[in-house]
């Protein structure tokens, strides 16, 4: 492709996702019956009710907003009783996990455990059948004896994704302030912890992260690096996908040989195909056709067995935001947006559109703009 090309069909593409945002959010503010200054609706709405309670995929600032329209809008709004606010629908949060129970095992959710596999086993990887990998010893060692999640219940869980809309969103403490914690892909956290907060009571890491963030630990500075994150970790879920995509193999070996070698207080856990199917099945029931699913998709289901109420934070796969402002696609790195490409392994705005309908059901809560510090 020439780069002009490239760039109107980049162009093309970026307004269309726009155009959909938009639909979207019209959608969404037809119910509020506004035409605009939804900032008077936030803090109106954050008089009677608590901030979470406020719908935060509300466009905040839109089009145009005197001083003097807005004051008529806020009068608007105190003598109207109740704008649009987002609330929890527990009648349908109970009705989602009990259909995801009729897919997802609960004893073994999270991970292959040790009773089902021993030393030397072969198994294939789930998405390259025609690979095989090798169980090792060390790998034997990690496993689970039971489900880290087994009888665990959370009143609240966060599910932070890594898109860059976290930067500047001030979540660190409400994320923070969840009973679980679920994170992905070993994202940093330390320096970014007013965006994004540091509990972590799961986190996951592609094999490819060693590589990605750590230099695939050539010598022993990205070694040490790497070893101080994993103690980081303190007690939490390391959910490593070994068994997905075949090439990781050699990595996820360093990786257990490290926690053995340095008694690494992680509880470890290997998603299995089971979990895939599981996914796959009560999406399919939705009509969401998942082939890979995202981590956001993935967690999400995995955390309905276990948590009353479910939060997310850092999900947004498109490269602007509400404002059009430019969003990174990473927090943390300098990775480029990929999912364009009929070549990438995830459907990115098709999960993210399953999860905004779950948020517009009130069967959870999808942030994609700034939190505010509790008062
Ligand atoms: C939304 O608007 C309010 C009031 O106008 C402002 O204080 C707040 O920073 C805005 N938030 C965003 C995400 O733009
Ligand atoms: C909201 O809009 C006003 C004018 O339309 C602008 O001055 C202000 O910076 C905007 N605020 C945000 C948070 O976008
Ligand atoms: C808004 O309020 C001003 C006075 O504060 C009034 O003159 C104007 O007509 C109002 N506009 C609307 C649309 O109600
Ligand atoms: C909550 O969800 C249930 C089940 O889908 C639905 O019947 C009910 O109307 C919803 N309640 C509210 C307040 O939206
Ligand atoms: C698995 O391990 C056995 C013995 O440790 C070895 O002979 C075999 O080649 C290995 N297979 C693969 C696919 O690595
Ligand atoms: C390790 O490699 C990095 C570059 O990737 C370099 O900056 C660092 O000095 C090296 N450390 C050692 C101990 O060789
Ligand atoms: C590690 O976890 C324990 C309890 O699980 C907590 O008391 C401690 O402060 C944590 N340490 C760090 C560095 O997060």
């Amino acid at each position: 492709m020439n780069p002009d090309f490239r760039s109107w069909v980049l162009a093309t593409v970026t307004l269309l996702v726009v155009f959909l945002i938009l639909a979207d959010i019209s959608e969404l503010e037809e119910e509020i019956g506004s035409t605009g200054g939804s900032g008077t609706i936030r803090s109106a709405a954050g008089n009677v009710h608590s901030k979470s309670n406020r719908a935060e995929l509300i466009l905040n600032n839109s089009s145009t907003s005197s001083t003097a329209g807005r004051s008529n809008e806020s009068i608007k709004y105190r003598t109207k009783p109740v704008p649009y606010i987002w609330r929890h629908n527990q009648t349908l949060a109970l009705k989602i996990r009990k259909q995801i129970l009729h897919f997802l095992d609960a004893e073994r959710d999270i991970s292959v455990l040790k009773g089902t596999l021993k030393p030397g086993d072969i198994i294939h990887y789930v998405f390259d059948r025609d690979s095989t990998m090798n169980i090792s010893k060390n790998l034997y060692e990690l496993l689970p004896r039971t489900s880290p999640l087994k009888n665990k219940h959370f009143k609240t869980c966060a599910i932070v994704g890594n898109s860059g809309i976290l930067l500047n969103s001030g979540c660190g403490k409400e994320i923070d302030s969840h009973d679980f914690v679920i994170r992905c892909n070993l994202a940093p956290v330390e320096e970014y912890a007013k965006d994004v907060g540091t509990k972590t009571n799961l986190v996951t890491m592609n094999p490819s992260v060693v590589q990605r963030a750590f230099e695939d630990l050539v010598n022993d500075t990205w070694k040490d690096k790497f070893l101080q994150r994993l103690k980081s970790l303190n007690e939490s879920i390391l959910w490593i996908p070994a068994f997905m995509a075949k090439g990781g193999e050699e990595r996820v070996e360093w990786v257990n040989d490290l926690i053995i070698k340095h008694h690494i207080n992680v509880h470890t856990a290997y998603p299995s195909l089971r979990l895939l199917h599981a996914v796959r099945g009560y999406w399919l029931t939705n009509k969401v056709h998942i082939k890979r699913p995202t981590t956001g998709i993935l967690m999400y289901t995995l955390a309905t067995r276990f948590c009353n109420r479910i939060y997310l934070y850092g999900f947004w796969p498109f490269p602007r935001d509400l404002h059009q402002n430019p969003v990174k696609y990473h927090y943390y790195d300098s990775l480029k947006y990929g999912y364009t490409s009929q070549a990438g392994p995830h459907a990115m705005p098709l999960e993210f559109k399953a999860l905004k309908n779950l948020h517009l059901q009130g069967a959870l809560k999808l942030n994609v703009g700034e939190c505010e510090a509790a008062t």
